[in-house]
């Protein structure tokens, strides 16, 4: 059972006079969330800083607006949030098969996981004592989990995160072309206050025909809930636009 201090913030969010509209009722949306970590042996790992706060926002306002929620996140110092089913997984084949899985049923997919490039091409059981000199470590690359999504997309509205330091837009859109993905949203990992782990992010919406919107640096929960209008328009069937916020 939930615990009570949970389940009163629960019943306050929905007697909230600013409780969200409930567009999601009946959705299955996947969230990824957070990093991969790829072990070279069983105590050392290559991974990155990702915080895991924007792929947990995106899963709380999908909650929020009633959707049937499956967040599936690598290790981030974040508890699990009430109201959905959370996956704990730590490497990049974990993350795919995890979100895999629970995409089958799902009308929005949302990869917001900082996946791994590269893994181990083979894996220590043992762990691998210094050595004097350079070591040499290969790496081979891991499957690409939104373009996997994209080859068999039908009616799933498909969402990434791209970071980019330079010729952003351009590369995101041909991300979003090349992944099949509806959108794209652009992090400047270099610009104040949007780097890992902030509050807040500021992200440029990228469509896979070039056109794109530059939102202003806002909470990575509002960004959450611009992205979901947008996912939520483009579900079969959605012809008007939700009410603004
Ligand atoms: O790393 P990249 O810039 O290609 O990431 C763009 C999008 O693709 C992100 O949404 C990320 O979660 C997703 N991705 C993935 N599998 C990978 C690499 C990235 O699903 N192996």
């Amino acid at each position: 059972m939930s615990e009570p201090g949970d389940i009163a913030d629960a019943a306050l969010a929905l007697l909230s006079p600013t409780a969200p509209v409930r567009d999601l009722e009946g959705v299955r949306v996947v969230v990824s969330a957070g990093p991969t970590r790829e072990y070279l042996d069983p105590v050392r790992f290559i991974s990155n800083p990702s915080s895991g706060k924007m792929g947990f926002a995106v899963a709380e306002e999908a909650r929020d607006r009633g959707a049937d929620v499956t967040l599936v996140t690598g290790p981030v110092n974040l508890p699990d949030p009430v109201g959905m089913r959370v996956v704990r997984i730590e490497s990049a084949l974990e993350l795919r098969d995890a979100v895999v899985e629970a995409a089958h049923a799902a009308g929005i997919v949302v990869m917001t996981a900082a996946v791994a490039d590269y893994r181990a091409a083979t894996q220590s059981g043992e762990k691998q004592a210094k050595v004097a000199g350079d070591v040499t470590v290969h790496l081979t690359p891991n499957p690409d989990i939104l373009a996997q999504l994209g080859q068999e997309k039908g009616d799933r509205v498909l969402v990434g995160f791209a970071m980019e330091t330079h010729a952003g837009v351009e590369r995101a859109a041909l991300k979003a072309q090349r992944k099949n993905a509806d959108f794209i949203l652009l992090n400047y990992p270099t610009r104040e206050g949007t780097a890992f782990g902030g509050d807040d992010n500021q992200v440029t919406l990228v469509r896979p025909d070039g056109s794109h919107e530059d939102w202003p640096r806002v909470s990575k929960r509002e960004v959450a809930r611009r992205l979901l209008d947008e996912a939520a328009r483009r579900l079969p069937g959605r012809v008007t636009p939700p009410p603004p916020h």
